[in-house]
């Protein structure tokens, strides 16, 4: 039929831009100290999903199309940003190698001339920075989580030890921040740091893991909510901050800046709990971690707290975080035997297809289809 919809790879919308991330990131990174230098760059060796700064990038096109905001003349980062002299100025301050080396600046300042693409040099660096925090966030929860493997490696913590990898995590926090302070955008500064709050806030709401206590007989029914805070915090605060940020810099209306902020809420929302579910479905080897691992953890996610309104036994192993021999196997066995995987899938849909909702009033272009396509394909992934 003509109408049907065309089929998107969103990785080749934004190929060329996602070629030169990786080297970006690495120079954003870059450390006097050698040791210090490895250890910050470790994640960066093993290939990531991208899937924020891929999301940052494709909201960035998608939103060039959309009505210009009469704002947008008052903001610094809507045009043209002379990086390249200021990220030389990261690299001449703060690393050696680079002071000897001058003609190392950014790959795609160098690369790009503002007609070449309609995302902005700052939509550009935002995608960076997306991916420092979250590459900081892992280094931290991979402390936290005891864990001993990322991406089919050795974990950062296992690898170089807990202090190690905690400092290297706040020396990317620090890059970061450096990079955004660079963007000259206030409420786009503004709301990556409310996302590394966040970060820190959803991260300790897990560490209590529930709302309310035992003896509250309404406890079930609340956890659901608490995980769903829990949930947008850890995850979808940072996508939908930054498809927010990478609107406000292309100097989107408010409605379209709002209709970017709701498609990364959704689809984070939805991306943590396929997440939660492949931890029950999925063999390690292919999640590159260790799977089951969130029960070990003491954590209850979406599969277990809907199994839980089916099986009130289940209440009494929260309570007590599967501790004792036997738990995490008579937990599992119950998940599997109710709807908990269902209803979290229907749930992650449900909110997939709001994202999708959210983003219908945008103009057709291959960069919506794509930001439509990585619906789809948080649905289908399996690592
Ligand atoms: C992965 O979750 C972890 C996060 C999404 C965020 C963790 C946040 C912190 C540790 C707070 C500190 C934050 C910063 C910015 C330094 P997971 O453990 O469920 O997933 P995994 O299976 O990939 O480990
Ligand atoms: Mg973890
Ligand atoms: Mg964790």
């Amino acid at each position: 039929p003509p109408d049907a919809p065309i089929k998107m790879d969103p990785f080749q919308t934004v190929a060329r831009e996602m070629k030169f991330l990786t080297g970006n990131i690495r120079q954003l990174l870059g450390s006097g100290h050698p040791t210090l230098d490895t250890v910050a760059k470790y994640y960066t060796q093993s290939e990531g999903k991208y899937v924020r700064p891929m999301l940052v990038l494709l909201m960035s096109r998608a939103t060039a199309l959309t009505p210009r905001s009469s704002k947008e003349g008052m903001r610094s980062g809507s045009g043209s940003v002379d990086n390249s002299i200021t990220d030389t100025r990261i690299l001449a301050d703060d690393n050696p190698d680079t002071v000897q080396n001058p003609i190392s600046s950014i790959n795609h300042d160098a690369a790009y001339t503002p007609e070449d693409s309609d995302i902005l040099p700052s939509q550009r660096r935002l995608a960076e920075i997306t991916e420092l925090i979250h590459t900081a966030s892992l280094l931290h929860d991979d402390v936290i989580d005891h864990s001993v493997s990322r991406r089919s490696a050795p974990s950062a913590n296992i690898e170089f030890g807990n202090k190690m990898a905690v400092l290297a995590g706040d020396f990317l926090l620090g890059r970061a921040s450096v990079a955004l302070a660079r963007l000259r955008d206030p409420e786009v500064t503004e709301l990556l740091a409310t996302v590394i709050a966040n970060l820190v806030e959803g991260e300790f709401m897990q560490l209590k893991n529930t709302a309310r206590d035992e003896k509250n007989p309404a406890w079930t029914e609340g956890t659901v909510e608490y995980y769903l805070q829990k949930t947008y915090l850890k995850s979808a605060s940072l996508i939908s901050k930054s498809c927010r940020a990478a609107a406000i810099l292309g100097g989107s209306t408010d409605e379209v800046v709002e209709a970017a902020y709701l498609y990364g809420k959704n689809l984070g929302l939805a991306f943590q709990l396929v997440d939660d579910m492949l931890d029950y479905t999925i063999s390690g080897e292919e999640l590159g971690k260790p799977a089951g691992a969130d029960l070990e953890l003491g954590l209850a996610t979406a599969p277990l707290l809907f199994a839980w309104k089916e099986d009130k036994s289940l209440g009494k192993l929260v309570g007590r975080k599967f501790s004792q021999p036997g738990d995490v196997q008579k937990a599992r066995d119950i998940v599997s035997r109710s709807s908990g995987l269902e209803q979290t899938r229907a749930l992650a849909q449900e909110y997939v297809d709001k994202a999708i909702e959210a983003i219908s009033p945008f103009p057709d272009s291959e960069a919506k289809n794509g930001l439509i396509e990585m619906c789809t394909k948080v649905m289908k992934r399996r690592n």
